[in-house]
C-alpha cells in the first residue's frame, strides 16, 4: 500500500490523518497516511528514513516548511514563491516541494464560502510565511487591489516589493489603511495569543468576508472582532481541508470532493 505522512513537531493531534483516509474512502484510493513526529533537529533524517521505507509523499507543518523548501531536489513555481513547503512527492529518487496552502485558502473563499475575489478588494493581515504563500494564488484571482498590512511594516513593504510584478499589491501600515474591502484575511498568529490586528473599524462592511486562517472550536477572537463590526467571519477549517485536497491531488491524480469532511470535521 501506497504510505503517506504529516511531518512536524507537534504532530499528534493533526486532523490531516483523518482528512486523507477520508479522502481516500471516498476516491477508492488505497493508502495509509500516518503522523510521523520529527525531532526539532531532525527533520531531514525522518524524510529520509520514511523515502527509504517506500513512502511515496510527505505533508510538513510546523516548524519544518523552511526545511521541506531547502531538502526538495525540485520546486513549484508557487512553492519558489512562497519560500516554504508544506507537500513533498517522492518519486524517481527525487524530492519534489510544493506549496498547496494558498491554492487552499483560494478554494475556500472562492467555490465554498461563495465569494469572488476577482475586482475585489483584499487586505492581507501578516507578513509572515502565511501571508508569504497566499500572495501569488490571491494575485492570481486578479483583484482590483490587493493590500499588504502587519504590525511591522516593514516586513510588508518588502513582501510587497518582491511579488509588484505579479499584480496590483500595496503595502500600508494599519492606521493608514483607507476605505472599506469586500475581503480582509487574517494570516497573522496574532489569534494564538488572543490579539487582533488594531484594524480601523471601516476596513468592515456587512457584506465584507473576514477571513481567519487559524480555527478551532470556537471563533477566534478576530472573528468576533470583525463579527461586531458588522462583518462575515469565516475560519480556516475549509482552508485545511482544501489544502489537504490539492496534495491530494498531486499525489494521486485525483480530485476529492471536500464538502462532507468539512461537514464531518466541523460535527
Ligand atoms: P507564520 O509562518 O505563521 O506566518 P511568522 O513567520 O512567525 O509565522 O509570522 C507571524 C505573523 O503574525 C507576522 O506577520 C507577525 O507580525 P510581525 O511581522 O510584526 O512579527 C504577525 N503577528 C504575530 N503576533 C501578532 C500579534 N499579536 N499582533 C499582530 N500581528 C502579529
Amino acid at each position: 500500500m501506497d504510505a503517506y505522512a504529516v511531518i512536524g513537531n507537534p504532530i499528534a493531534h493533526s486532523k490531516s490523518p483523518e482528512i486523507h483516509a477520508r479522502f481516500a474512502a471516498q476516491t477508492g484510493q488505497e493508502l495509509s497516511y500516518e503522523c510521523l513526529p520529527a525531532p526539532l533537529s531532525g527533520f531531514r533524517a525522518v524524510v529520509q528514513s520514511f523515502i527509504a521505507d517506500g513512502g511515496k509523499g510527505a505533508n510538513v507543518t510546523l516548524p519544518f516548511k523552511l526545511e521541506a523548501y531547502g531538502l526538495a531536489g525540485r520546486l513549484t513555481e508557487r512553492a519558489r514563491l512562497a519560500g516554504a513547503v508544506n507537500t513533498l512527492k517522492f518519486e524517481d529518487g527525487c524530492i519534489l516541494g510544493d506549496n498547496t496552502d494558498g491554492a487552499g485558502l483560494v478554494r475556500d473563499i472562492v467555490r465554498n464560502a461563495g465569494v469572488a475575489l476577482s475586482g475585489k478588494r483584499v487586505l492581507l493581515l501578516g507578513a509572515g510565511g502565511a501571508a508569504r504563500g497566499a500572495l501569488l494564488p490571491l494575485l492570481e484571482q486578479h483583484p482590483s487591489e490587493l493590500v499588504l498590512s502587519n504590525r511591522t511594516h516593514t516586513r510588508a513593504r518588502e513582501l510587497a516589493t518582491q511579488f509588484a510584478t505579479y499584480g496590483n499589491l500595496t503595502a500600508t501600515e494599519h492606521a493608514g489603511l483607507r476605505g472599506a474591502f469586500d475581503v480582509v484575511i487574517n494570516a497573522t498568529s496574532a489569534s494564538l495569543a488572543a490579539d487582533v490586528p488594531p484594524l480601523p473599524a471601516k476596513v468592515f462592511l456587512p457584506t465584507t468576508l473576514a477571513y481567519d486562517m487559524m480555527y478551532g472550536k470556537q471563533p477566534t477572537v478576530f472573528m468576533e472582532f470583525a463579527r461586531r463590526h458588522g462583518a462575515i467571519a469565516r475560519d480556516g477549517l475549509g482552508m485545511l481541508i482544501e489544502q489537504a485536497a490539492e496534495s491530494f491531488f498531486l499525489w494521486r491524480g485525483v480530485q476529492p470532493q471536500t464538502a462532507e469532511v468539512f461537514a464531518a470535521l466541523r460535527a
